[in-house]
C-alpha cells in the first residue's frame, strides 16, 4: 500500500503555492518542483480525507499522456533537471519520489481549455437551464450523457483558490487571451481530445471530457502546462455500459461527486469526511482506469 502524502514539507525551496492537490515549489526563477500530493478535492473543495497514493497514479497517467502528444503541443515537462540535481536531504526525496514534475515556469493563461464530447456535469446543467453551453445553442431534446456530433470547446474562467470556475464563451476567451492566443488553444485542444477520445475508445473507455491549461513559455510559445487527462480532470466511462439517459459507469472522480450530491451539504469548505468505503472505490476508479490505459 502506498503511503500517504496530503501536504509536503520541502524546507529547501520556497514554496510557491499549494493548489487543491499539488505542492509547488519554486526551483530556480525557470522552473518548479511539482508534487502531486493524495488530496481530494471536488466541487473545488479539499476533502479532510486523502487517497492514499492518488498523487503516484496521477503523475503517470499525466507523464503517459503528455508523451502521446508531444508531437501535437510543446508541454511543460522539464527532462533536463532530475530530483536527485535539487534535493539532497533523504526526507524530501522520499516526499517527492513518484509523485512530481519537474517542470518549466510558464505564464499561465486565466482559461481552463475544456473539451466535451458528451453533455453531463456543469454542460448539462447549464443546458437544462438555458438550452445552452459556453454561449453555443445546442439541439432541443438531448439527454443527459448523450455524445455530440462533433466535441464542443466549452472554456471556462481559471477561478482563484475557494471559488468556483465559470463556463464562458469563445469570445471572452478572445479578450481575455487574445484572438491568436484563442485559436491556437482551441485548435490544440480538440487536437488532443481527438486523439485520446480515440485511444481510450480502443480501450473501452469513453472520455467524455476533459480541461487543459495552457501558458507562454520564455520564446512566447503556446505550451501545455499542469496534468493532462487523469481522472481529475477528465471523465473517464465505461463504453459497454454507457446510455444516454443514465449516469454512466465512471472511472474518475464522478463516483465521489455522486456521493456528494445525496449529503445534505451545500458544496462549501469544509468538505465532510468521506467514509472509507467510498474513498476505497474511488480510488480503486483511478486505479483501474490507469491499467486500462496504459496496460
Ligand atoms: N508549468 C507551469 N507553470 C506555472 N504554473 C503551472 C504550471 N503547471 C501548472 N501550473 C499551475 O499549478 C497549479 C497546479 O496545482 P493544482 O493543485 O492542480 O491547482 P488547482 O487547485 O488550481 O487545480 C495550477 O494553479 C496550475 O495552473
Ligand atoms: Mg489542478
Amino acid at each position: 500500500m502506498a503511503s500517504t502524502t496530503s501536504t509536503t514539507t520541502i524546507r529547501s525551496l520556497p514554496l510557491l503555492h499549494q493548489g487543491k492537490v499539488r505542492d509547488i515549489y519554486a526551483v530556480g526563477e525557470d522552473h518548479l518542483l511539482m508534487i502531486a500530493t493524495d488530496r481530494l478535492s471536488a466541487f473545488d473543495v479539499i476533502f479532510p480525507d486523502p487517497l492514499p497514493g492518488k498523487g503516484i497514479l496521477l503523475t503517470k497517467m499525466a507523464e503517459f499522456w503528455f508523451q502521446q502528444m508531444h508531437d501535437l503541443v510543446p508541454n511543460h515537462l522539464c527532462h533536463d533537471i532530475t530530483l536527485e540535481d535539487i534535493l539532497t536531504d533523504r526526507d524530501e526525496l522520499r516526499q517527492a519520489r513518484d509523485r512530481s514534475m519537474i517542470v518549466n515556469r510558464l505564464t499561465g493563461f486565466p482559461i481552463e481549455a475544456i473539451v466535451r464530447g458528451y453533455l453531463i456535469g456543469s454542460g448539462w446543467k447549464d443546458y437544462q437551464s438555458t438550452g445552452s453551453l459556453c454561449g453555443i445553442t445546442l439541439e432541443e431534446n438531448l439527454q443527459l450523457a448523450q455524445q455530440f456530433h462533433t466535441p464542443l470547446y466549452t472554456p471556462a474562467t481559471k477561478a482563484d483558490v475557494g471559488d468556483h470556475d465559470e463556463n464562458i464563451s469563445y469570445a471572452e476567451t478572445e479578450s481575455l487571451i487574445g484572438v491568436d492566443h484563442a485559436r491556437e488553444v482551441k485548435e490544440i485542444s480538440l487536437a488532443i481530445y481527438q486523439r485520446a477520445a480515440e485511444f481510450a475508445g480502443k480501450r473501452g473507455l469513453i472520455l467524455a471530457d476533459t480541461k487543459f491549461e495552457f501558458g507562454l513559455d520564455k520564446q512566447g510559445r503556446v505550451t501545455l502546462m499542469d496534468e493532462i487527462l487523469t481522472p481529475d480532470s477528465s471523465r473517464y466511462w465505461d463504453a459497454a455500459s454507457w446510455q444516454p439517459g443514465e449516469n454512466p459507469q465512471s472511472y474518475d472522480k464522478q463516483f465521489v461527486r455522486d456521493y456528494l450530491e445525496t449529503l445534505d451539504w451545500n458544496k462549501t469548505a469544509p468538505g465532510p469526511g468521506l467514509p472509507a468505503d467510498i474513498l476505497k472505490k474511488t480510488l480503486q476508479r483511478y486505479q483501474t482506469a490507469l491499467e486500462i490505459l496504459t496496460a
